[in-house]
């Protein structure tokens, strides 16, 4: 029987990706200690979680008003700790749980990220996971020496690339390569480690990398492209991919859309999962539930959305009134997440929608559309998503750390065990094993994708 695969959404900061979140009476409040990390890997490990992954952002969000005190004064995601490192602590307290973190093609060299992350597998035994983002805003391209960030689908041009460097890479040591004969004195088979020699037309590796092969071959790749240019990146590389579907019909019909890119591609569309983005308050009964989420709602400030409108859409909402008309120019000019404001035009149904448009439909900074109830409202409700099918699994989001990642593991993991919806228990010691993904052969992404791949 098919089963879900279940993800814990975390951010290595002082808050989850919901800013109020923090003001919460039960959040923990070392979220720079390594026992806060420890404590979540160890509570997503005993749900049976796949994986535990990391968000990152390269800057803290200050375009709003271009000035940082109002992010630091509220604790809007102010403080950000590299996420690999955090990933590390996590991998340290836990033995089957998977571990993602997130980093970005834009603004470190493929050699770089290829040598993070094969290591991390390495000490990890094969768990470990790599995010791919291309980075959206001008903080963060400020913070690593440019004036902007580059143009949309230029970032992911130059990401394809990055792509073959590190998966070219990946594969330099043949499995069987190390010999390590002390009386012959070979240490490892010179035929079976290459040289990438790698030329394109934004990078140039040459290799030999450095790392050789872990346990499941190599890092599992996440990718959470939403654009037409993000999903076709998504469906060559991805291998877990986020999605924010708005409901299960639109899910139903991504979802098969994905799909059958995927399999137009030349890969295996089994060996693709889809997760699609929760928030989740659970309890043990629904009336409890609702009572814990009418006090969550009640956390968010109007200036939480403001803040992470601005950061995301790369544009100073500070500039507009909040009901005053945004120009067509304006709305050219944002060129974060585009998606973002794709949807406030269709959903408000003007050419010129206000901040207050952007606030009420985006629900940015705001805990949007939860799932609420009790054990079985919950599981009803994953059950009609996954069986559909819009998704093959999730990513929980938190509205507050740990209390969340608890609630759900107590309230709602059991109910889908009962159910046959999720594994018991874990199904390998690799990532991939509990995924269901194979080790992929030696060269097994090149037919399908190399561009600029000279020999
Ligand atoms: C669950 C989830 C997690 C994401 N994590 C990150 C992240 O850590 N950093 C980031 O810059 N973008 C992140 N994104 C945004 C995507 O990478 C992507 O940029 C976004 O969906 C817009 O798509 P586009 O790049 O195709 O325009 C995430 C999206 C989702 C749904």
């Amino acid at each position: 029987m098919r089963q879900m695969i279940l993800i814990g959404f975390l951010q290595a900061q002082n808050c989850t990706n919901h800013p109020s979140s923090w003001r919460h009476p039960e959040s923990r409040t070392d979220s720079w200690s390594p026992d806060f990390y420890r404590h979540i890997g160890r509570v997503l490990e005993a749900g049976k979680f796949h994986l535990g992954f990391f968000d990152d952002r390269l800057s803290m969000p200050d375009m709003y008003g271009r000035n940082h005190a109002h992010t630091v004064a509220h604790g809007i995601r102010c403080v950000k700790l590299d996420a690999v490192t955090v990933l590390t602590v996590m991998g340290m307290a836990t033995e089957r749980l998977g571990l993602g973190a997130t980093y970005s093609t834009s603004y470190y060299e493929p050699f770089h990220v290829a040598r993070v992350f094969a290591t991390l597998d390495l000490m990890t035994g094969g768990r470990a996971a790599w995010n791919v983002v291309t980075s959206l805003n001008d903080g963060e391209a400020q913070n690593m020496g440019r004036d902007e960030v580059l143009d949309h689908d230029l970032r992911y041009d130059r990401a394809d690339e990055f792509m073959e460097i590190v998966l070219g890479h990946w594969d330099s040591w043949e499995d069987g390569a190390i010999v390590q004969d002390k009386t012959s004195g070979i240490f490892a088979s010179p035929e079976k480690v290459h040289r990438l020699d790698y030329e394109g037309r934004y990078y140039r590796s040459r290799g030999p990398f450095t790392v050789p092969r872990s346990a499941q071959g190599h890092p599992v790749i996440i990718q959470a492209g939403a654009s037409g240019r993000g999903r076709r990146f998504g469906a060559q590389w991805g291998e877990v991919i986020f999605v924010a579907y708005p409901n299960v019909e639109i899910g139903r019909r991504d979802y098969a859309a994905l799909k059958a890119n995927v399999t137009r591609l030349g890969r295996e569309p089994d060996h693709v999962r889809v997760t699609q983005l929760i928030n989740a308050i659970a309890a043990p009964s629904k009336a409890e539930a609702e009572d814990k989420w009418a006090a969550i709602d009640k956390l968010p400030l109007e200036i939480d959305a403001l803040s992470l409108l601005s950061e995301a859409l790369n544009f100073d909402f500070a500039r507009k009134g909040m009901d005053e008309p945004f120009s067509t120019d304006e709305l050219a000019e944002m060129s974060g997440l585009q998606g973002i404001r794709d949807r406030v035009l269709q959903a408000s149904g003007t050419k010129a929608p206000t901040i207050r448009d952007f606030i009420t439909i985006s629900g940015r900074g705001r805990v949007h559309n939860p799932i609420v109830g009790g054990p079985k409202e919950v599981a009803d409700q994953l059950e009609e998503w996954f069986v559909a099918p819009a998704c093959d699994g999730f990513v929980l989001s938190a509205t507050h750390v740990p209390g969340a990642y608890e609630d759900f593991v107590r309230f709602v993991t059991p109910e889908l065990q009962r159910r046959g919806l999720f594994r018991n228990d874990f199904t390998g010691t690799t990532l991939r094993e509990n995924l269901g993904l194979p080790v992929p052969a030696i060269g097994a992404w090149r037919p399908a994708h190399a561009l600029h791949q000279r020999p």
